[in-house]
């Protein structure tokens, strides 16, 4: 026993910023942005913490799939940008739900969405009933806003599934490789005058270059292998859910696999890389379409810091 969909949720801070807005405080431009990276604009959180936009999220999941906090086993988060270390944001959102059981975070960066079902699947097999999994991240807290490499790429969201038995999962790769240098985001080193490690900007470090390689190769691997474990051919797949990390990542990605434009899934223009929100945000999208047919086959993946990577095929 594994899973089913049975709804799916997204939230968005209020605040839409441009890449126009942010020429006027940066030394870029429209032009470059949306060519190198394909961002239009993304939302920016003024007032909204990150529980409040998973909250947002999972509120709107329960709505759709009929459950009611008190019918969950569990929620999972996926984040690197909890408003705590401790309590978990899982456990911020158990509260504002008034839900009573057990809640946890997963970290695994951009990956973290597939990391979260992949452990849900597991709690699945040991009996769960229904689960909450939600990504959510507040990166616009993260980043360097004078580093222009970065503070351009990524913005805030949430997006939650509820899911319920089933046997919709029907393959899953979960893949790391340690190594900070190619991106990381290092935490506050404390105030403890006997630790002698130099301190390091708590904020988003990324290498570009690199992290476009390791993540169209990740991409490439990780989807075929999926589908191949699923017994499908890259045909049958009816829709990709890529992790929205860069314009130029999932075209490149999808035209090297022979995945037609319309079938692989882009909302960065409008919502920028909001790391493990990325997938539910975009899926949430499809599933409130009305494109998605019973029976169809959907291929997520997702690469972050860590290196990790991650891909999963879920029939609806
Ligand atoms: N606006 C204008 N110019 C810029 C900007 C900006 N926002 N950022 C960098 N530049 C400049 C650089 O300073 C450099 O100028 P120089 O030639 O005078 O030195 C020039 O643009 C080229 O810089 P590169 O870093 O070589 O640019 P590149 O062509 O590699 O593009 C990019 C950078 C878009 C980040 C690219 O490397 C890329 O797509 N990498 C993938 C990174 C990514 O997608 N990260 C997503 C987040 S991580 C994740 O979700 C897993």
């Amino acid at each position: 026993m594994s899973f089913r969909i049975l709804g799916t949720g997204s939230c968005l801070p209020a605040r839409i910023l441009t890449n126009n807005e942010l020429s006027e405080i940066l030394d870029t431009s429209d032009e470059w942005i949306s060519q190198r990276v394909g961002i239009k604009e993304r939302r920016i959180c003024t007032t909204e913490t990150t529980a409040d936009l998973a909250y947002g999220a999972a509120t709107a999941a329960l709505e759709k799939s009929g459950i009611s906090p008190e019918c969950l086993d569990m929620i999972i988060c996926a984040t690197v940008s909890s408003d705590s270390a401790a309590p978990s944001l899982a456990c911020a959102v158990q509260a504002m739900l008034g839900a009573r059981c057990p809640a946890m975070d997963v970290n695994a960066a951009c990956s973290g969405f597939i990391y979260a079902l992949e452990t849900a699947a597991g709690f699945f097999a040991r009996g769960a009933k229904n689960i909450l999994v939600i990504g959510a991240e507040r990166l616009s807290g993260l980043v360097d806003w004078s580093d222009r490499s970065t503070a351009v790429i990524f913005g805030d969201g949430a997006g939650a599934m509820v899911l319920g038995e089933g046997n919709s999962y029907i393959s899953s790769k979960l893949f790391a490789r340690g190594n900070s240098s190619v991106l990381s985001i290092p935490s506050h080193r404390g105030s403890s005058p006997f630790y002698e490690h130099d301190a390091d900007t708590p904020f988003i470090h990324m290498n570009g270059q690199e992290t476009y390689k390791f993540a169209v190769n990740a991409m490439c691997k990780d989807l075929s292998d999926v589908v191949s474990a699923a017994g499908l051919a890259m045909a049958d797949i009816n829709w990709v859910v890529p992790h929205q990390a860069n314009a130029r990542i999932i075209d490149a990605s999808a035209a090297k696999l022979g995945i037609p434009q319309e079938r692989c899934l882009k909302n960065i223009e409008r919502v920028g890389n909001t790391s493990a929100a990325s997938i539910p945000i975009l899926t949430d999208e499809l599933l409130r379409s009305g494109k998605l047919r019973d029976g169809e086959y959907i291929a997520m993946c997702s690469f972050g810091a860590g290196l990790t990577s991650a891909a999963c095929i879920i029939k609806v």
